[in-house]
Formats: C-alpha cells, sequence, structure tokens
C-alpha cells in the first residue's frame, strides 16, 4: 500500500495504474460504512484508491472542522488489511493554495435538507470531489447512501459534467443496534448513544406504516415525531419524506420515497435515511 500526500504523486502513481480504479473518497476515522465502499471497489476494479481529507470548505463558520475525529494510523491499518493500494492524503495548503478561487455547484439538488441547514456544505463537497477526481482519475466512486443527498448531488454533477466515471451508490452500514455507523458517533454520551437508536427505530416505523397502507407523509412524520420525542435528550432537526430524484417534499408517499431525518443529541447531528420503494 503507497501512502501518498502530494497531488502531483498521486497523479505520477494514477498513470502508472493498469485497468480499472476504484475511488472512495473519506474524511478519515475509518468505520465498517467506510469499509464496505472500499471492499467493494476492490472486488469491482484492478486497483482501490481511498483519499482521507477533511475538507475544511465543507464544514460551517460554527462546525466541527478542527475536532473531526482523526485517527491516520488506525486509518492505515485498517485499508492496510483490504489490501488498498493507494490512500492518497493531501494537505490542505496543497488542495487550497492561497488565491485558490474556483468552485464547483450543484444548484437545485443543494438547496433542501441538509442544503439548507448547511450553506454552503455541498458547494464544499462537490468541489472537493471534483478535485480529488481530476487527480485520482478514477474509473468508478463509491458513496455510501448514508448520505443520501450527497450521493444524488455527486451523482449529477458527474452526469451534468460529463465525467468519465461511474457513480456508485452502497447501503448504510448499521451498528448491531440499528444506529447508522458515522465517525460522529464517538461524539454520543453513554445515555446519548442509547437513545440515538430511536432514529433507525423511526425509520422503521415509516417503513412499516408505508407496508400497512399508509401513504399520507404529514400522518407518517407526525408518528416518527411521537416515537422520537419518547427519547428525552434527542432534538429533532427535520423529517423529510420527500422524492427520491427531487427531494421535494411530498404529501403522498410516491415510491421510491426518501425518509429521511436528522436529529441532535447534545451538540451531535445524526443523519439518516430509508428509501420506501
Ligand atoms: P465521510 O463522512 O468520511 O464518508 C465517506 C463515505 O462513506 C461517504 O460516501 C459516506 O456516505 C460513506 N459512509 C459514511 N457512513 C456510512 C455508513 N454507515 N454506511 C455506508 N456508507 C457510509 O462523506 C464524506 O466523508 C465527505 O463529504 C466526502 C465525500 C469525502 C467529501 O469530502
Amino acid at each position: 500500500m503507497k501512502v501518498i500526500e502530494t497531488i502531483d504523486e498521486m497523479k505520477r502513481e494514477r498513470a502508472k495504474l493498469p485497468g480499472t480504479v476504484g475511488f472512495v473518497p473519506t474524511m478519515g476515522y475509518l468505520h465498517e460504512g467506510h469499509m464496505s465502499l472500499v471492499r467493494r471497489a476492490k472486488i469491482d476494479n484492478s486497483a482501490v484508491v481511498v483519499s482521507i481529507f477533511v475538507n475544511p470548505t465543507q464544514f460551517g463558520p460554527k462546525e466541527d472542522f478542527d475536532k473531526y475525529p482523526r485517527d491516520t494510523e488506525r486509518d492505515l491499518a485498517m485499508l492496510e488489511k483490504e489490501k488498498t493500494n493507494i490512500v492518497f492524503m493531501p494537505p490542505v495548503a496543497e488542495t487550497y493554495p492561497p488565491g485558490y478561487d474556483t468552485w464547483v455547484s450543484v444548484e437545485k439538488l443543494t438547496q433542501p435538507l441538509e442544503g439548507a441547514i448547511r450553506p454552503g456544505h455541498f458547494r464544499g463537497v462537490t468541489t472537493v470531489v471534483n478535485k480529488l477526481f481530476n487527480i485520482v482519475q478514477p474509473t468508478k466512486a463509491y458513496f455510501g447512501q448514508k448520505d443520501a443527498q450527497q450521493a444524488l448531488v455527486l451523482r449529477k454533477m458527474a452526469v451534468d459534467l460529463n465525467m468519465n466515471l461511474e457513480v456508485v451508490t452502497l447501503p448504510t452500514v448499521r451498528e448491531s443496534d440499528g444506529l447508522a455507523m458515522s465517525s460522529r458517533n464517538v461524539y454520543l454520551k453513554p445515555r446519548q448513544r442509547k437513545q440515538a437508536v430511536v432514529i433507525s427505530q423511526a425509520l422503521s416505523l415509516a417503513y412499516e406504516l408505508y407496508a400497512q397502507g399508509e401513504t399520507n407523509a404529514n400522518v407518517i412524520r407526525q408518528k416518527m415525531k411521537e416515537l422520537i420525542e419518547q427519547q428525552p435528550l434527542g432534538k429533532i432537526e427535520y423529517i423529510s419524506i420527500a422524492s427520491t430524484e427531487t427531494l421535494e417534499e411530498l404529501e403522498t408517499v410516491n415510491p421510491p420515497t426518501l425518509v429521511s431525518l436528522v436529529v441532535i443529541f447534545g451538540k451531535t447531528r445524526l443523519l439518516d435515511n430509508i428509501v420506501l420503494s
């Protein structure tokens, strides 16, 4: 496994790779969700490149960029075990040198949900992923359904900009009690962690209601809200029932429909979703 820290060297090593290249962009502090993407990339391609880069431009001024969990040694050991070919860890100063001035944005899909709460977030994501795509030149890039809006936005970017690669989205990996894996789960105090299981329970409830014939989105939202409110430490930021294509809110479930929500425990925003199909 090669660990590369400069853009020039990454480009040189990329040019030497024969066959297809699977790419998994991450911000590190890896868990089984990330590893599921790496394993699939390994199965699908001749070589796998994983990037670890905590991207400052996708964090708001009051967000956790400085405190974002980091453990490079552990990440590298995990990636080595999966026979990752290249780990790319560019420094911030080389990625965004003084005078950096070019941005990529997807317009409509970034307005609702996470985009509404985190202004500028997706502009940072699309810009850095575009840069990484240009440097790594993957055949296929792998993203998690856990961040459903991000996956949708990045697929749209790749299509709209005629990028010569395939965006692959893979299912959310969960802890045994159902909590979606996330690097930010380490922030949770034991009592918060226990109550956070209500998020996936609320999604299961939405699924059950829909399976029983309930298509009124407001009824489903209301029942999810009542369930979550039974856990006093969680504060609902949003519950959305929206088109999986446009992310527009729906009054009536019309499959495939994305049910997504954010519940805040202390200072930790926990995001999860399910698709009703
Ligand atoms: P990060 O949060 O590190 O996530 C990297 C990739 O792992 C994303 O595609 C994310 O959707 C996926 N992922 C996270 N948790 C998952 C889970 N429980 N199951 C399956 N996949 C999961 O997302 C980012 O980094 C950044 O925004 C990035 C795309 C790297 C751009 O900076």
